[in-house]
């Protein structure tokens, strides 16, 4: 069955568009499980229509044992029971279809889940079978092949190969239960082609694609210890990350993009090493797209945004991709938070997770400097040519819930840490994943019937859409105004910094048009330039002779 696409004719809509990420389990609870489903999602297109963003991408949703919220795919073409039926999706997909809003669903590429019909085969058949050559089986090292064929760490932390009844050990990058594919076997290609077939023809406008730069691997026959891989640079040529020959792969997924009409899009996530080779996924011979989390890992800092800005700007117009620009998503702490948290000198450049663990717990958090700098970065984040992508709860400038009950927790990351060794990853990842509020009160703040799957803290209720709809200065009101001009004010994607104006801790750039933003990052008020106010993040203030004043921590835009 094939659904039409929002506005079949507009094969650019992405270049530009503001995509809301939808974390399936924590949006909306239709059936008051506790668990967010499907059902849920198509009961709230009106309010995703109201705040007016172009797209949604839903983090998976497929069926699955939950060791990695959901990255742990039993079977890429299903719904998981939990949160649906492939019906609630078509109806979901009609229904945002039916409100112009497009929609993206997460592939996950590098690994399936320990319980897929793969990788049971291949336990079953044992070592040597071809079901084995799906994955990365390799025999131990010791006497017996006791030790792991290496000494590596998975990306959340603990080691990166398991070893199974009959002595083989396999790898995996992230969690125990999320057995790395090997992507040189012609079956996991072309299961991957039918896959992105499937939600094609199921209508899906785009794909958000996991883990982008790990599915190539070349492992030697001796394999280097952790600190050698460690130190080999990723420039091309590392065994696991990032390879030149990832890109053979979604030239292959390019094609079947532009089967259809208007082509399919996708957007990687990608983190490597520098804005050129994050370009190359985003060539529109391969995926078109690549998430720039350069904004993410930085400070609101005048300073850090204006080379940030400039440097993905040129990058993008090279590759022939939009920039895109993200704060927020489900792996970090949201970005109301880690703007309040205390300085930690040296840790900046990591993600927001660290300084939570650091900075925590909840007394450690200046919560107004944090949603004040928050609702700045954002208007700054989109006036900027390209895509932005937001993660739900941040229209509520709600903050990360920094003490979650350790027999709460649900982050492998967590689980595979230990207080000691907890760095990238810190406390984990379920503080921006607990269930949006939607009411004041009432069970589990209107996420559902029933409860909430992460507990939700008392002051949920007072960041909850009821508590902001229609609140003259609330954060949900200046995301509706800011995602409706936007979409009245953007033109080309150009941008020019703002001579006289932009420079020092104010950022100041113009857009087509002469739609000015206006960043004071500082720590002093500065004039507010002359022109028609638009809109602005925090209240203004009045010079002596009665001018008007940019406080710090705010942005204004301006038509002049
Ligand atoms: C990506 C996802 C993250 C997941 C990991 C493994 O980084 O964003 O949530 O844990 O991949 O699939
Ligand atoms: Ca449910």
């Amino acid at each position: 069955m094939t659904v039409p696409t929002a506005t079949a004719s507009d094969p650019t809509w992405w270049r530009q568009a503001a995509v809301y990420q939808i974390y399936p389990r924590s949006f909306a609870d239709a059936n008051g499980d506790g668990i967010g489903d499907l059902r849920g999602v198509t009961s709230r297109v009106p309010y995703l229509s109201a705040l007016g963003v172009d797209a949604v991408w839903l983090s998976p949703f497929y069926p699955s044992a939950l060791a990695d919220g959901g990255y742990d795919v039993d079977d890429p073409r299903g719904v998981d029971p939990r949160i649906g039926t492939l019906e609630d999706f078509d109806a979901m997909v009609t229904a945002l279809h039916g409100a112009g809003i497009r929609v993206v669903v997460d592939i996950v590429p590098n690994h399936s889940s320990d319980r897929h019909a793969w990788f049971r085969a291949a336990l079953a058949a044992g070592p040597g079978s071809p079901e084995r050559e799906r994955y990365i089986f390799r025999d131990g090292l010791g006497e017996n092949g006791e030790l792991p064929p290496a000494d590596w760490t998975s990306a959340f932390g603990g080691p990166a190969w398991t070893r199974v009844e009959d002595g083989q050990w396999y790898l995996h990058t992230f969690a125990t239960e999320q057995p790395d594919y090997n992507w040189a076997h012609p079956e996991v290609r072309e299961d991957f082609l039918t896959t992105l077939r499937f939600w094609a023809d199921r209508g899906v406008d785009g794909f958000r694609v996991d883990v982008a730069n790990s599915l190539a691997k070349d492992l030697p026959a001796v394999l280097p210890s952790a600190a050698e891989l460690s130190a080999m640079p990723k420039d091309g040529t590392h065994p696991l990350w990032d390879r030149d020959e990832v890109h053979e792969i979604y030239a292959e997924w390019r094609r079947v993009f532009d089967e259809y009409d208007p082509p399919r899009t996708a957007v990687a996530e990608a983190w490597v090493d520098s804005p050129e080779r994050r370009a190359r996924y985003a060539s529109p011979e391969g995926l078109g797209q690549a998430f720039n989390f350069d904004l993410l890992v930085a400070d609101p800092e005048a300073g850090a945004f204006r080379r940030i800005i400039t440097a993905n700007l040129e990058q993008s117009a090279l590759s022939g991709s939009s920039s895109t620009w993200v704060l927020s998503n489900h792996d970090v702490v949201r970005h109301a938070t880690r703007y309040g948290l205390p300085p930690l000198e040296g840790r900046r450049e990591k993600q927001g997770t660290a300084w939570l663990a650091e900075g925590g717990p909840e007394e450690g958090i200046d919560r107004e400097r944090g949603l004040r700098l928050a609702r700045a970065a954002t208007l700054v984040e989109l006036a900027l040519p390209g895509s932005a992508y937001l993660f739900q709860g941040e229209e509520l400038g709600l903050h990360e819930v920094a003490e979650i009950p350790d027999a709460d927790r649900q982050d492998p990351a967590f689980f595979r840490t230990t207080p000691e060794d907890r760095g990238f990853d810190g406390v984990g990842r379920d503080g921006c994943r607990v269930p949006l509020p939607w009411t004041r009160e009432g069970s589990s703040f209107g996420f559902g019937a029933g409860g909430a799957h992460l507990p939700q803290p008392a002051w949920f209720g007072g960041s909850s859409v009821q508590a902001e709809d229609g609140v003259p200065g609330s954060t949900l009101e200046l995301y509706r105004e800011a995602l409706r001009l936007r979409r009245e004010l953007q033109g080309a994607e150009e941008l020019t910094w703002a001579e006289g104006i932009d420079g020092g801790d104010v950022l100041a750039f113009e857009r087509p048009g002469g739609w000015l933003t206006v960043a004071n990052l500082g720590a002093e008020g500065t004039p507010l330039p002359a022109g028609e106010l638009l809109l602005a993040s925090g209240p203004l203030e009045a010079a002596a002779d009665g001018s008007a004043v940019l406080p710090a921590g705010t942005t204004a835009w301006i038509r002049r």
